[in-house]
């Protein structure tokens, strides 16, 4: 919103929330979210045609068009549980806007949903209208975080979804014409609205597929000895397939492509196919066994047991250049560590030490629920974890480092000096491929870097014990 605000500077743009607190950090020097360049749109339009309120009625009551993004969880109970997405938010806000109305509005689902969802919520606000037309459309969000700005100035595809009929096509065309500001015509897809809400979880599932399928050719590489970064740079220059999205990982973690997947899969099974169904669940199953892995490569590594041993884990959040922690492999990889008894010392350049705790206590899927339906942080901390507020803290006497995102600032740590200060044999298990493995086996370490040849150290070691 504050893009279109700075790129439209005749539309006024009001971002509307129910949680007064996340409205306060908007209007602040202090935005709740960390992402590169944000601030500094925020700064140029906020108060010019940007404006952040609590008063959710009059805003939505004066606006031509309605742009919905709220939280769309997996369900973590009843029908569905566990895979299908749960709809409680967006059908509260479209009782609101159905209750507020005064006017004919355009309604946009920006939130990943279901397909048909649109039909549902088209239900909602006929029913109730009082003789306002409401039109729906899809428009679903490609950026990834850490590069949304500039995913959002030159984006790869607009895509916009909506009923064919005169008045669908006139409300995809106002839309349309929002995004021409600064969106080349060519760039601006429009299509019917099942189309679209499928293309976002179809764009999500085609992603996480190419990070699993290259994980899992990474436990194959380590089987034979093969380098999976040489051979990603390989298949990656057949034009046909390209090099993006092709780093062996820990594992995908972030708020969409596992949720997006459940959802995905659970629409299928509703549609009486199965086969299909089993396809994409395999792209999260391939995700769990890498995360799994790794675990059993540390303790494997380390004489089997990592209990009362301290692990240094450098970086929580899901990927470099975000504080977002949501789905992110840290979480299972501690968990799996915890579970073995190790003590985690943990440091993120982003991420709170309250958030850090939080997540380690929290129950899967709770992460997409409003804060004050999560457990609280103070009260259960785990014991066996510490933040530190840098990596040579972390490090300090630990028995193993783990590098679980790959922020820049892990590629130029002192890794003499870190070596120095811990225990010996002194392990690096990089998740991420950031640090120089052979660099690092000249100072002393035995280094694992996932889908790369192994350590003779590693070589015997059963990869799952
Ligand atoms: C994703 C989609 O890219 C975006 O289009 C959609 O709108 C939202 O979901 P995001 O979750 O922000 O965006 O991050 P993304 O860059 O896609 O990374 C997702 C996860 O995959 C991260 O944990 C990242 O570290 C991992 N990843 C990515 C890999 O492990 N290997 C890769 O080659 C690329």
């Amino acid at each position: 919103m504050a893009v279109i605000a700075l790129k439209c500077p005749s539309i006024e743009v009001v971002v509307v929330d129910i949680w007064e607190p996340r409205i306060a950090a908007w209007n602040s020097d202090q935005l709740p979210i960390y992402e590169p360049g944000l601030y500094d749109v925020v700064k140029e339009c906020r108060g010019r045609n940007l404006f952040f309120s609590k008063d959710v009625e009059k805003h939505v009551a004066e606006a031509d068009i309605v742009f919905v993004s709220v939280n769309t969880p997996t369900k973590t109970q009843g029908l569905g549980a566990g895979k299908a997405a749960d709809l409680t938010y967006w059908e509260s806000a479209a009782r609101t806007i159905a209750d507020v109305s005064k006017s004919d509005k355009i309604v946009v689902e920006k939130s990943t949903v279901p397909v048909k969802t649109a039909e549902a919520i088209e239900k909602i606000l006929t029913h109730n209208s009082k003789g306002i037309k409401f039109q729906i459309l899809s428009n679903p969000e490609f950026l990834a975080e850490g590069t949304a700005i500039g995913d959002l100035f030159q984006p790869d595809r607009v895509l916009i979804g909506g009923r064919e009929t005169p008045e669908g096509q006139k409300a995809i065309q106002a839309l349309k014409d929002v995004y021409a500001h600064w969106v080349p015509e060519d760039r601006i897809l429009t299509t019917n609205l099942w189309s679209a809400e499928l293309s976002k979880l179809a764009a999500n599932a085609f992603l996480a597929q190419r990070i699993s399928s290259v994980n899992a050719m990474s436990a194959l590489c380590e089987a034979t000895g093969a380098d999976v970064a040489e051979v990603a740079y390989a298949v990656g220059k057949d034009s046909r397939i390209g090099p993006k999205f092709l780093n062996a990982s820990v594992g995908f973690g972030g708020s969409c492509f596992q949720k997006d997947i459940l959802n995905l899969v659970y629409i299928c099974e509703c549609n009486g196919l199965p086969e299909v169904a089993e396809y994409w669940k395999q792209v999260i199953k391939i995700n769990d066994y890498q995360k799994s892995r790794f675990v059993n490569r540390v303790v494997s590594s380390m004489f089997n047991t990592v209990s009362q041993k301290k692990i240094a884990i450098l970086g929580f959040a899901f990927k470099k250049d975000t504080g977002d922690t949501r789905e992110t492999p840290a979480i299972d990889v501690c968990q799996g560590l915890l579970g073995d008894k190790a003590l985690l010392s943990i440091y993120d350049p982003q991420v709170q030490k309250e958030h850090i705790q939080r997540d380690l206590i929290m129950k899967k899927f709770d992460w997409d629920h409003p804060l004050h339906l999560q457990p609280k942080s103070a009260s259960s901390a785990v014991e066996q974890v510490t933040v530190t507020s840098d990596a040579y803290e972390a490090t300090k006497e630990a028995h193993g480092v783990c590098i679980l995102t790959e922020w820049d600032e892990f590629k130029t740590l002192d890794y003499k000096k870190i070596y120095d200060n811990m225990q010996k044999p002194a392990f690096v298990f990089d998740g991420r491929n950031v640090v120089n493995a052979d660099k690092l086996r000249e100072i002393g370490f035995i280094v694992y870097s996932i889908g790369k040849p192994l350590d003779a150290w590693l070589k015997d070691m059963p990869a799952i014990a």
